[in-house]
């Protein structure tokens, strides 16, 4: 196994409440990590350290043996480079076509040419099943078809890594279940590594390869989703249950 990201001992806090504390976690090639936790308990403020959005007050965090945490803004931007990011809320600009928001950071920051982001764009597009999609506006698609335009343009130029912020939060299970299946195309057709952070159990356990629970600002129980349905922390008993109950 490589490991691809590595997280060692990073403590976090707001006006004096610690959010995390001394967290550790790595992350493989290739590999779906889901990191469960209940709200509040800082799912996306790991994902914004890892990014290098925030930094730490203490620890490292190592992304293929690049420094994050002392990264300045230039080598920042170039390991940013290859992470898409899946945002809570879709995050497309309104003012934009389907086509222009998938393709914005290849005309924008890439620079790349005409033709090539044309081809990328419909590539990406079809991936996400909404190809002749491009030209409507976000406000005319479901919530549904919009997370898709949040995938399709985090994975438009290419990355090794997505993160994905409660993609099925806010979903109907059908809908939250195409999301599911379209995460695994990705890891499966991509060879993508991804992080997704979730409090939603079904979807954790569709798409994991290994889940992780954060919970009072440390990963407390760490496994392939068969250990964790067995596993005997009280917290996991009651997401488990949650889940069990809506089954
Ligand atoms: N910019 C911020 N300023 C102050 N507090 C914040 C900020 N961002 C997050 N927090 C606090 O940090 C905690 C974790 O937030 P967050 O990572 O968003 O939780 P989750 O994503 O797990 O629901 C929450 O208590 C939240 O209020
Ligand atoms: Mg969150």
């Amino acid at each position: 196994m490589i490991i691809m990201i590595q997280i060692e001992n990073i403590s976090k806090s707001f006006n004096n409440h610690l959010v995390l504390n001394e967290l550790s976690l790595t992350v493989n090639q290739g590999e779906t990590l889901v990191i469960i936790g209940k709200s509040g308990s800082g799912k996306s403020i790991l994902l914004k350290l890892i990014i290098g959005l925030l930094r730490p007050e203490t620890g490292n965090i190592s992304i293929e043996g690049n420094d994050i945490v002392k990264a300045g803004f230039r080598d920042l931007q170039e390991i940013r480079r290859h992470f898409g990011f899946v945002f809570q809320a879709s995050a497309l600009f309104d003012s934009m076509t389907v086509a222009e928001n998938i393709n914005l950071m290849l005309r924008k920051r890439l620079k790349w040419p005409v033709q090539k982001i044309s081809e990328r764009t419909d590539e990406c597009l079809r991936f996400v099943g909404l190809q002749g999609l491009g030209k409507k506006r976000p406000s005319e698609l479901s919530g549904g078809m919009k997370k898709r335009v949040g995938i399709a343009r985090a994975i438009a130029s290419y990355p090794h890594y997505i993160l994905f912020d409660e993609p099925t939060t806010g979903l109907d299970p059908e809908t939250a279940d195409n999301i599911n299946q379209l995460v695994l195309k990705l890891k499966n057709e991509l060879n993508v590594t991804s992080i997704v952070v979730t409090h939603d159990m079904k979807s954790a356990f569709t798409i994991a390869d290994r889940i992780s629970l954060l919970h009072n600002g440390k990963i407390v129980v760490n496994g392939k989703p068969a250990d964790i349905l067995k596993s005997e922390h009280s917290e996991i008993r009651k997401f488990i249950y949650g889940y069990s109950l809506l089954k």
